[in-house]
């Protein structure tokens, strides 16, 4: 009799394992899956905060020494703006003209972004305010 506790003990013990093993698999499935495809909202916020160097300047809730995230996101979807035609200088500043010569210091590293790139730091600016 005991031995037959012993033994159902260990087949539960193995099957636990098994659907234990089961679980971490799926895990990693989807880790991996995440990694290989950033959204352009990821690749934007990688952007601002590196390349860029977008952060130094705009903080996202609060005025720094540009304005806030929100603050251009709020005056943009109010005029219906255009950021990718304002960091290729084809559209002119909407949210603080009169600081407009310190945001310009960064079209130089902006010409370098592809429009894909541009694309997503836009796609990043809206996303942080919804
Ligand atoms: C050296 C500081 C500085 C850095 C770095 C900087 N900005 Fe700015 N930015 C400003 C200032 C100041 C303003 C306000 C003047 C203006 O409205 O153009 C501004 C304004 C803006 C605006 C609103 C433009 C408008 O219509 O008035 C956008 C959009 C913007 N910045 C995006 C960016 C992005 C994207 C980056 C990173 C590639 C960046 N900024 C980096 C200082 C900076």
């Amino acid at each position: 009799m005991q031995k037959y506790i012993l033994l159902i003990g260990v087949i539960g013990l193995l099957l636990s394992c098994k659907s234990q093993e089961k679980k971490s698999d799926e895990q990693s499935v989807t880790i991996g899956g995440k990694s290989t495809e950033l959204s352009a909202s990821e690749l934007g916020k990688k952007l601002f905060n590196g390349k860029g160097k977008c952060y130094t300047c705009h903080k996202l809730d609060k005025k720094s020494i540009g304005p806030s995230v929100q603050a251009m996101m709020k005056i943009y979807n109010e005029q219906n703006g255009d950021i990718v035609a304002f960091l290729k200088q084809e559209a002119d500043p909407i949210v603080d003209p009169e600081t407009y010569t310190v945001m310009k210091t960064n079209f130089a590293l902006l010409k370098t972004f592809s429009d894909k790139e541009l694309e997503a730091l836009e796609a990043y600016m809206y996303s942080v305010v919804e």
